[in-house]
């Protein structure tokens, strides 16, 4: 089976490097309608969260013959899936890579924020060891609310647990059996905006969770809270947070998403200009913290990304069921 690999970093190449039963051509460009064409004769394509999978591309893609869209992520919200299924296109992905990386990632972004560590370091390598404007607070007895409650969610509660923190979680299907085991509340989103000192953020991007933090939301929520996405950029509204930040209603961002992340998330633009006038306003508040889409990214991650991509290739070559189809 011939594979096109596209948005190829050199860590793909290399985690993928021993696979030799399958021909994989390695692309660095990202999947879209300009690339597309490039897919002439390949059976496959293996794509991540920035590359485009839409109705122009799908067309194309079938046009060209291919039959299997593989994507290396567990959200497949750049996939059209409606397309695909018209055009009898399979689609898998890998539906838990690693969830310990991007719940450790989330807590990682609360306690650089709360802290200021990222501050620190720049400081005393400057020979600056005042603690002006590092004051932080305590982890322990204050309230964390999580919107999704699934594998990420559950491991963010496990952590903050061991803080000694108070867990909310507003999920459509709430497990109270879990509640129970794990140590968390199940609540509504207007509480858990309430009596939330952090929100976080770990529901998968759809129709009804696009913008869910806006200027309605974000004025429900405690004053100075601090908001972390390590889910996906669209679930925030970025120009209704900019001014969250502005007014002081918003006390801490941590982004490891943006909603334009396609355009420069992954990639060096240090010898660029930034175009995105958001991006920059967002990167001069000293209480926002943003990381390029980086949760996902540990060696076990890496390991078990390649080792579900092989085995979806596998089963699709072998006309078996795929245990990681992604249905309408
Ligand atoms: P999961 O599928 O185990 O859990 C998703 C949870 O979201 C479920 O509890 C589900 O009930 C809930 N949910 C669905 N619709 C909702 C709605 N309308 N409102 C509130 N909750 C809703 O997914 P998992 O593995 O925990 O991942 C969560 C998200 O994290 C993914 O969808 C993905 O977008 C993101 N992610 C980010 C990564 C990164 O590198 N930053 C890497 C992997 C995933």
């Amino acid at each position: 089976m011939r594979i096109a690999f596209f948005d190829t970093k050199e860590y793909d190449r290399r985690s993928f490097q021993g696979v030799e039963d399958f021909e994989i051509q390695y692309f660095e460009s990202k999947l879209n309608k300009e690339t597309a064409r490039l897919t002439k004769g390949f059976d496959a394509v293996c794509v991540f969260v920035n590359d485009q999978v839409d109705r122009e591309v799908l067309n194309i893609l079938k046009e060209e013959g291919v039959r299997l869209i593989s994507t290396r992520s567990a959200g497949f919200n750049h996939i059209d899936l409606e397309v695909a299924h018209e055009l009898g296109l399979s689609v898998v992905r890998v539906p838990a890579y690693s969830p310990y990386a991007v719940a450790e990632h989330t807590v990682a972004l609360m306690m650089t924020l709360n802290r200021m560590t990222h501050k620190s370091y720049i400081r005393t390598l400057q020979g600056n060891f005042s603690l002006k404007g590092l004051l932080g607070f305590d982890m322990h007895g204050k309230t964390v609310g999580l919107i999704g409650g699934g594998k990420i969610a559950k491991i963010v509660t496990r952590i903050l647990r061991g803080f000694g923190m108070r867990v909310l979680i507003y999920t459509p299907d709430p497990d109270e059996e879990a509640a129970k085991e794990y140590g968390f509340e199940n609540t509504d989103l207007n509480t858990l905006y309430a009596e939330s000192d952090i929100l976080s953020l770990h529901c998968p991007l759809t129709p009804e969770t696009k913008y869910l933090i806006n200027k309605d939301s974000i004025s429900l929520m405690k004053k100075g809270i601090m908001i972390i996405n390590t889910g996906r950029g669209g679930l925030v509204h970025t120009q209704d947070l900019i001014d969250g930040l502005k007014s002081e209603q918003v006390g801490y961002a941590g982004l490891d998403v943006y909603e334009e992340e396609g355009d420069v998330f992954f990639e060096d633009k240090s010898n660029d200009l930034l175009h995105d006038d958001r991006l920059a306003r967002l990167l001069t508040f000293h209480n926002v913290l943003i990381t390029s889409h980086q949760g996902f990214f540990t060696q076990e991650a890496l390991d078990n990304i390649r080792e579900t991509t092989v085995q979806n290739w596998r089963e699709f070559e072998a006309g078996d069921k795929l245990s990681n189809q992604v249905d309408l």
